[in-house]
């Protein structure tokens, strides 16, 4: 069975047995893991710890990582399960030449689950391809980070109560940024949503994303950033990916295009919030951080109860990979 025939797009539950793209997912597969998100937050932590009791997962980091690795490492711990893994590839047997599909037919027999980040666009895919237990896309190159889309719509749904209708702004890099890429796919499944795509021309949206959302949202697409500020619920900001960039005098260019300061809430909504998936470099200062705008940390504390509901609800599915 192909994983399209398992992923529920036309069912309701959720029956996904990898989380690799957002465009697997249905509007059912997004709504059930933002409800079971919110079913983690209440659970008490001695029923949360028997959910992955005797189970292990596989968190194989082949890029840096903060918030997605620790995130799904205490989430993995809070459901009473084991890690193994690596955070650096440099310490696994990568360094000596091992391939990434060597290295998954090795830990799938170690792991129930494996969480993976490589940057390799289509390594997720080609891992669950191959791979009979669950594959979790921590992020693969510029491509994709699934799990960061379901925990911003879950940071969305919290603060305004709904997604539908929303007007959100996306700001920085649009290009290499793999979380506004998987977002901008997401909105689709929303009503109403309006999206403002704000980049240097060198940093736009890439085309193949905008003809597969076009149909389902207004989008403007802009250079200015004051000109659209009243109109926004939400301005999503992104870092400058320089470590994609192929020449570092195009990252000069362009490494300070917008810079948040709390001047841009004298033309904002009241209800206005700025998210912001994290690290952030220099594009949001630090005079935000208190203001009510600010709710990237809040955003990134929600990756727990959200990575909790992903690993809850695949270590249950039975995979029927041929290999
Ligand atoms: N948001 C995010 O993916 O952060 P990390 O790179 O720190 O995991």
């Amino acid at each position: 069975l192909s994983q399209k025939k398992l992923s529920g797009k036309d069912g309701a539950g959720f029956l996904l047995t990898d989380v690799v793209s957002i465009s697997d997912f249905s509007k059912q597969d997004i709504e059930f893991i933002l409800e079971k998100a919110g079913e983690m937050e209440k659970m008490k932590p001695a029923k949360k710890a028997k959910i992955l009791e005797n189970r292990v997962v596989g968190v194989l980091f082949f890029e840096p990582s903060t918030r997605t690795r620790i995130s799904f490492e205490t989430a993995i711990q809070n459901l009473g399960g084991h890690v193994v893994g690596f955070a650096d590839p440099n310490i696994s047997s990568a360094k000596k030449g091992e391939t990434t599909s060597d290295t998954i037919q090795i830990i799938e027999n170690y792991a129930d689950i494996i969480v993976m980040r490589h940057w390799i666009e289509g390594a997720a895919k080609r891992a669950a391809e191959i791979s009979p237990k669950p594959i979790i896309n921590a992020g693969d190159g510029a491509n994709q980070h699934p799990t960061q889309t379901l925990l911003d719509l879950y940071t969305i749904k919290k603060e305004f109560g709904k997604i539908d209708g929303i007007s959100i702004g996306m700001v920085g890099d649009l290009k290499y940024g793999r979380t506004v890429h998987s977002l901008a796919k997401a909105l689709t499944h929303f009503k109403g949503v309006k999206l403002y795509l704000v980049a240097p021309e060198s940093l736009k949206m890439p085309k193949y994303i905008i003809n597969e959302i076009k149909e389902s949202m207004q989008i403007v697409e802009t250079e200015e950033l004051e000109e659209i500020l009243p109109e926004l619920d939400v301005l999503y900001s992104t870092r400058i990916q320089k470590e994609r960039f192929g020449d570092p005098v195009e990252y000069e260019k362009v490494k300070d295009s917008y810079i948040l300061g709390k001047e841009i809430l004298e033309h904002t909504k009241k209800v206005f919030r700025i998210m912001h998936p994290l690290p952030r470099i220099n594009e949001i200062k630090h005079e935000l951080d208190e203001t009510p705008a600010a709710l990237y940390f809040k955003q990134a504390a929600n990756g727990i109860p959200v990575r909790e509901a992903l690993l809850a609800t695949l270590i249950k599915k039975q995979k029927p990979v041929k290999k």
